[in-house]
């Protein structure tokens, strides 16, 4: 990732792939929503960073303003290869492509359809733990959370289980490594190389997967272009794997930090809803970008047009005021408006899927792994940006 400058004024200069602070950005943001609510940057162009809960959610909901045509938190690498006019709909998009992308992909995400997926996620969850139960140790983040969400988006995309890695590798690529030129090529490239390879052969022979049913569908009377179902897949590829597993992996160190809350939670699993919502908002793990359309003033900042704006859901998620004890967690928090999947036009699609597969994933691992905790001396490791979640959580049991 380079050397990076340290930053020695957070509201000036602030850098969100320091290291202290992807190892600790509650105090950052604590001190910034007391100081100066909405920070700035030059690094990467000038930006700014939203941190109270009521300035990112006014933001969220000004789409004229804010817009949603770069949404990268780590500016996209640019080159030659830009098969995608449109962008990633409908994340990347403002109305009206955003509308009707949006309106193609919320059926692949009703509860129903996710009920669909419930058995298969609990299958897989036991097959994971079934390979290190018997060795007392394992790694939550990397052989448990990581191993989830890319099998289930592969099942929905219609892809072979055996290219999970293969995926994993290409969104982090993409998401953990935006600012290393070579490795967010390779992802992004891998991961729409792949996609151009698969769409001939689902628009010839369709499998009822997302793929093949996007290639088969009509907007407006016409078939939806390549370009844009291309955009739609690899989105889908993007933001189901990293942002969910992050969320497991969050949730699971929280467990292996704190006996208490797991102790409670094995014996009284009927909070498991509630507390499922207060990982998310504890430990949100996605930071969205949005683009100035016209000069304006927020908040008596003068953000120019094509400016970076940096919509921190997890800091506003920590806003004292908009949450009781915000820096806490609290398992059976009752009122827990937490803005984990977005607010507005853009709230995450894919909600129900990744709310189901915490659910699961926590589920499964406490039922058979009632008492864990960080190994001593273990190195816990996290990473950044646009995502924020561990990489390894080495616990033993
Ligand atoms: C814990 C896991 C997840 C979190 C925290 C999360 C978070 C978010 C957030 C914050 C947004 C809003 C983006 C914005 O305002 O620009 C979003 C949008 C989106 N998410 Fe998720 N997401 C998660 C899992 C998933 C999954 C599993 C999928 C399914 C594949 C998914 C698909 C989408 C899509 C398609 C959008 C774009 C919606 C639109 O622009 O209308 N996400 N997500």
């Amino acid at each position: 990732m380079g050397q990076l400058k340290p930053v020695e004024d957070w509201t000036t200069d602030f850098e969100v792939l320091d290291d202290g602070y992807i190892h600790d950005p509650f105090t950052v943001w604590d001190k910034l929503r007391d100081t100066c609510p909405v920070a700035h940057t030059n690094r990467r162009g000038s930006t700014w960073l939203l941190t109270t809960y009521e300035d990112v959610t006014a933001a969220a909901h000004d789409i004229a303003t804010f817009s949603s045509l770069d949404i990268g938190v780590i500016p996209a690498v640019e080159d030659e290869f830009e098969p995608l006019p449109y962008g990633l709909p409908p994340i990347g998009a403002d109305p009206p492509l955003h509308t009707w992308t949006r309106r193609l992909l919320l059926p692949w995400f009703s509860h129903k359809r996710v009920d669909g997926y419930e058995e298969m996620t609990r299958d897989l969850c036991n097959k994971l733990i079934d390979g290190f139960i018997a060795e007392g140790h394992a790694d939550a983040a990397a052989g448990y959370a990581q191993q989830i969400p890319v099998r289930v988006i592969a099942k929905i995309l219609g892809v072979p289980e055996e290219l999970s890695d293969t995926f994993t590798g290409w969104v982090r690529d993409v998401l953990e490594f935006a600012d290393v030129e070579e490795r967010a090529i390779r992802g992004r490239d891998g991961i729409l190389g792949f996609l151009l390879e698969q769409m001939p052969l689902r628009k010839e022979d369709p499998r009822g997967d997302l793929i093949s049913e996007l290639l088969h569908t009509e907007h407006d009377g016409e078939k939806v272009e390549d370009s844009v179902v291309l955009g739609i897949a690899a989105l889908v590829l993007i933001a189901g794997i990293d942002t969910t597993w992050s969320a497991i992996g969050s949730s699971l160190w929280h467990l292996a930090t704190n006996p208490d809350d797991t102790a409670r939670l094995v014996l009284e699993p009927e909070l498991m809803d509630s507390a499922v919502e207060e990982f998310l908002r504890a430990y949100s793990p996605v930071t969205m970008a949005r683009v100035v359309a016209e000069n304006t003033d927020f908040k008596g900042c003068p953000m120019a047009k094509g400016d970076k704006v940096l919509m921190n859901f997890p800091s506003a998620n920590r806003d004292p005021a908009a949450f009781d004890r915000a820096d806490e967690v609290v398992l059976d928090r009752e009122h827990n408006r937490h803005v984990a999947f977005g607010s507005g036009i853009h709230r995450c699609a894919g909600s129900n899927l990744a709310r189901m597969e915490l659910k699961v994933a926590l589920e499964e691992w406490l039922r058979r792994i009632p008492e864990f905790h960080v190994a001593e001396g273990a190195e816990v490791t996290w990473a950044g940006g646009q995502v924020r979640g561990p990489r390894s959580v080495p616990v033993v049991f």
